[in-house]
């Protein structure tokens, strides 16, 4: 794990974007893992400014979304096609059919994610998966507990995401829906690079178990540890309960003057 601690989640996004600049710039038809969730709105921003601004070209990009909740119209105001039009899809010029993000039912699921699956590995795999981690060290809707080996399935969310999700359903619980489909843990873990970010205090807590803690599936984060390519980028805040903070910030000073040379 590479862990880049920065004063804001500007700088976040930042550094976020440009990995993926870069690696666009590189592989212009990249596969894309998505997540949604406060977290990655500014690294959205970043990415539409460079389509605006710089003429960076989505054009060939295929992308998979981490998760969706189940029942739940696909025009509700809080679902993920909703949340993915509005901050990314409907600025940058991915084309619809290179779009995928779980089905919205509990129709026919085990078809659909098998299905999913399917269309990932036709795809050439996950080159980039962008990650946000739950306050309980969730990733996707992979919640403690699940298989670290898991793959795409229907999932019951716990109390801890219910509750911290309520906030978009008018802060009330008994409105956020109780079940999702997500992307499994092995299925990230194929990816061949993750980007992990979180921002405040909130997560300080999930990020020291999920950076220096045991890997177990009570912390489903914690298998990143065992991730050839996992970059974890986080704020002074969310760094705060790491016990080598001042090490990590050494490392990626380094980095930057060994770049520079
Ligand atoms: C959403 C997702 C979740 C969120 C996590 C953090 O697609 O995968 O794991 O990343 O719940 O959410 P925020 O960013 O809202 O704190």
């Amino acid at each position: 794990m590479e862990i880049i601690i920065q004063p804001s989640h500007y700088q976040l996004a930042a550094i976020a974007s440009e990995i993926i600049r870069d690696a666009l710039l590189r592989k212009p038809n990249l596969v894309l893992g998505l997540a949604t969730g406060s977290t990655p709105i500014a690294l959205y921003k970043a990415l539409v400014r460079m389509h605006k601004e710089n003429g960076l070209d989505f054009s060939r990009v295929t992308t998979f979304n981490l998760d969706e909740y189940v029942d739940i119209p696909r025009e509700h105001p809080q679902s993920y096609h909703t949340f993915m039009a509005k901050h990314f899809f409907d600025h940058v010029n991915i084309s619809v059919e290179n779009q995928h993000i779980p089905q919205n039912t509990a129709e026919n699921h085990e078809a659909f994610c098998t299905a999913f699956e399917e269309a990932i590995v036709r795809a050439g795999g996950i080159d980039i998966q962008v990650l946000g981690i739950g306050t309980d060290g969730h990733i996707g809707f992979n919640e403690v507990g699940s298989s670290l080996a898991s793959r795409t399935r229907i999932v019951t969310l716990t109390e801890n995401t219910l509750a911290a999700n309520a906030i978009h359903f008018g802060d009330d619980i008994s409105a956020v829906p109780e079940m999702a489909i997500t992307i499994g843990i092995g299925t990230i873990m194929e990816a061949k690079q993750c980007l992990l970010l979180a921002n405040s205090a909130s997560k300080s807590e999930a990020i020291a178990k999920a950076v220096e803690g045991p890997i177990t599936s009570m912390v489903p984060a914690s298998i990143l540890q065992t991730h050839p390519n996992t970059v974890v980028l986080i704020d002074e805040s969310a760094a705060s309960d790491l016990k080598e903070v001042e090490y990590y910030k050494r490392s990626y000073a380094n980095k930057l003057k060994l770049q520079s040379q």
